[in-house]
């Protein structure tokens, strides 16, 4: 076997785990400098970058940014740069280097063996934590089929997460071509395995959802750039404990609980896999499953961490995203949006005026903190008001002797609250759209007294 065959099977071996040593190198391309990703602070996309390796434990050795004028095929960055890295991986024994942008399967190649160490890019970190924090069964099985089918395009490199998985499935690096060919053979057959299975807990949730549109609860989604406090507000809005910790991607099931709103209403809110920019459109048709509830939902609420210095880009990455998935603002049948501005706490005063200034320009928006629960009470009653402009649910105030009507509502609507006072009775229903019409009009010719309806 060659020197280079043996360093490449040694290469292989490593497996990203905690306490790795490990290097993070971000890559800023001059001439992308007007794309919207490439405007981001070189430090901010640095220290994001930082954070996704820390999120699962890599112990990092070296971090920096590098601006290149000219992609070099080989090995995407110039000689000297390379040799330079070179010798600061030496002195720092470090076992895998995080290149922040895309790698082609040459240009990993060529560093891993420049370097003598694992080489990744940004799409290989991303797998990694996937699969490191799906929690379910079904989010299991969609990191493992982006994995295999970025390893299927490339088939070069090992996805190391998946050999553990799998105890030792290795496609070890450079081997010949009828290895490579048993391997692409080996992953196709696992492709079509895992595509069966996802078929089936699709169906599930399917069924899980018609259930849920029978009892015609409401269903609020949190979407939101990484780390912008979804988990967080979920938690505060539902007192329930779902896993909320400072690492990036913390979530990648979607989570679903009741809870309800003020006047009793019931809806079911929705926490869903944080966004991130430069998210491989593989990784979002793999999510694409995870994120139909958001597709579905009745309300989304985007949440924007408002303290992080690259805010606005990150607004528009969460939008590059819902719009891939088919959800743009304004669209018939789209959902609702409110825009939920998190993280006020961290805001010096300036700064908070700035935003309550310009929020108050802005409807469905508001500001709030997770952390502290500011803001959340308003949060509420804002849904409870976005869900009563789908004109879905109506309040009504019936004199009690009105039986046929109050007959009818509970035949065609889902009563939500209802509450009887002296001679009145208060409903809360939700009502399809046409026979919200029909109730209009069925009430014109037969309530003699007065009774309301709000919409
Ligand atoms: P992903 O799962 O990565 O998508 O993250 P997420 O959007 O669910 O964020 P999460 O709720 O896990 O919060 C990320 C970090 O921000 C945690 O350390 C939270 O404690 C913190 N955080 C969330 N909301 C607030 C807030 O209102 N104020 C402050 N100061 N910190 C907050």
């Amino acid at each position: 076997m060659s020197n280079d065959q043996l360093i490449s099977q040694e290469i292989a071996a490593i497996e990203v785990s905690e306490k790795l040593a490990t290097g993070v190198i971000h890559i800023h391309i001059r001439e992308h400098g007007r794309s919207a990703s490439a405007q981001r602070s070189q430090e901010a996309a640095l220290e994001e970058a930082i954070g996704l390796a820390l999120s699962i434990n890599l112990d990092i050795k070296h971090s920096q940014a590098i601006q290149l004028n000219r992609i070099s095929p080989s090995t995407l960055m110039g000689s000297g740069n390379v040799e330079s890295l070179a010798a600061m991986i030496r002195s720092f024994d470090i076992k895998l280097m995080i290149i922040d942008g895309i790698l082609s399967s040459i240009q990993q190649r060529n560093l891993e063996r420049a370097w003598k160490c694992k080489v990744i890019d940004r799409t290989g970190l991303i797998l990694e934590i996937f699969g490191e924090r799906a929690q379910t069964a079904e989010g299991s099985l969609q990191v493992e089929l982006a994995a295999l089918k970025h390893q299927r395009s490339r088939l070069v490199r090992s996805w190391t997460h998946l050999e553990r998985q799998r105890g030792g499935f290795g496609f070890t690096g450079g081997p010949g071509e009828r290895q490579l060919e048993l391997d692409r053979r080996m992953i196709d057959n696992r492709i079509i395995k895992i595509e069966k299975e996802l078929e089936s807990t699709k169906r599930m949730r399917g069924l899980h959802r018609k259930a849920r549109e029978r009892n015609q609860m409401p269903v609020v989604a949190l979407v939101g750039y990484t780390n912008a406090g979804k988990s967080t507000l979920f938690n505060r809005l539902t007192h329930a404990d779902v896993f909320v910790k400072d690492l990036l991607f913390a979530t990648l099931d979607p989570t679903m609980r009741v809870c309800k709103l003020p006047g009793g209403r019931e809806v079911i809110f929705s926490d869903t896999v944080g966004f991130i920019s430069n998210l491989p459109t593989q990784l979002i048709a793999a999510f694409r499953a995870t994120l139909e509830e958001v597709c579905t939902a009745d309300v989304i609420l985007h949440i924007h961490d408002c303290a992080h210095p690259d805010k606005e880009v990150q607004t528009q990455d969460v939008l590059t995203v819902l719009k891939e998935l088919g959800i743009e603002e304004g669209q018939k049948d789209a959902p609702l949006m409110i825009q939920v501005f998190n993280k006020v706490d961290l805001l010096d005063e300036d700064d908070r005026d700035i935003l309550f200034n310009q929020l108050n320009r802005q409807p469905h928006s508001m500001a709030i903190s997770a952390e502290t629960g500011e803001g959340v009470p308003p949060l509420l009653s804002l849904i409870h008001q976005r869900l009563m402009e789908q004109g879905q649910i109506v309040e009504i105030e019936l004199p009690s002797h009105e039986g046929e009507i109050l007959a009818w509502c509970y035949r065609k609507g889902v009563i939500l609250s209802r509450s009887d006072k002296e001679q009145t009775i208060y409903l809360t229903l939700r009502l399809d759209k046409g026979e919200l019409k029909k109730f209009i009009e069925y009430k014109k010719g037969r309530v003699a007294s007065p009774s309301t309806l709000i919409l």
